[in-house]
């Protein structure tokens, strides 16, 4: 990847604001996301990290800011503009279909065709075999329904399913909650290898730990305002912890317009 590739960001928010009612769920806020780059956004409860996304992956229409991809400004009005860009979103309560196998869930809605028109099973499993691999080279239940996988395996199936229409960039909205240790295990594992395919990752998480052994940056929200911007291998958790509760930034992290004013 050439270095001017690299400075450009993959996806930037600009602005971004958003109001149900009278409540700001999304206050003027701005963030950017490179590719390879895993980027974790933490905050307390309603502190608007699923709004914002919402917005990128189309669910939500803004009232005001900007967003660019690839260093051009893009319409997104719904779900299907977001897809059309690379944007994809893998929800905690995962989108797969139960009742049928690996191959069928990653071309659901867009299957394969033999030059005959019927389903071209084979070629669809050969490609699911080859995706999985990538991802998850220790995944062999394809001839099986999704529904008999474990938690891990189906977050594995919906990555696959998003990086087979060429994703290029992942919003995964507490992708682990749902998880056992183990399996959430398989999740870092999987952002890892995506992190090496250059895709971007937007990553919400309460889990702290998980964020610091994951994430390049964080991005801290609070009452739908950013606090602050950090790297973390420039911050340690307790000051991240610092952002989240009080709104404090340490000096090595960048203020937003959340951030704690001292007089
Ligand atoms: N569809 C909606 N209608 C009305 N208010 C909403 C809607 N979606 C979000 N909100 C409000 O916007 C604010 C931000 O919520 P959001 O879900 O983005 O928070 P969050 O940071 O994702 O929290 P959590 O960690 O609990 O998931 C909250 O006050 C919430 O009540
Ligand atoms: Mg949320």
């Amino acid at each position: 990847m050439s270095d001017i590739q690299k400075d450009t960001p993959l996806i930037e928010m600009r602005d971004i604001s958003i109001a149900f009612g009278g409540v700001k769920a999304v206050d003027r806020a701005s963030v950017d996301l490179f590719p390879g780059e895993v980027v974790g956004l933490l905050g307390h409860n309603g502190a608007g990290k699923s709004t914002l996304i919402k917005i990128l992956s189309g669910a939500y229409k803004r009232d005001g800011g900007q967003i660019l991809v690839n260093g051009e400004e893009v319409t997104i009005n719904n779900p299907r503009d977001a897809k059309a860009l690379g944007i994809e979103t893998i929800y905690q309560t995962l989108a797969v279909a139960d009742n049928v196998d690996a191959a069928a869930n990653l071309y659901l809605g867009r299957e394969l065709q033999t030059a005959w028109g019927t389903l071209d099973d084979v070629a669809m499993e050969a490609e699911a075999r080859k995706v999985m691999g990538r991802l998850n080279p220790n995944f062999k239940r394809f001839k099986e329904p999704v529904k008999s996988l474990s938690g891990g395996q189906r977050q594995s199936v919906a990555i696959a399913r998003a990086i087979l229409f060429n994703a290029r960039i992942l919003i995964m909205d507490e992708p682990t909650a749902a998880l056992g240790p183990q399996e959430t295990t398989q999740v870092a594992d999987l952002i890892k290898q995506l992190k090496k395919d250059g895709i971007g990752i937007f990553l919400i998480s309460h889990d702290i730990h998980d964020v610091f052994d994951l994430a390049d940056r964080v991005v801290v929200m609070k009452n739908g305002q950013v606090v602050g911007y950090a790297r973390t291998d420039e911050v340690t958790k307790d000051e991240v912890l610092g952002m989240i509760i009080m709104g404090k930034v340490p000096p090595a992290a960048i203020p937003g317009p959340g951030a704690l004013q001292t007089v």
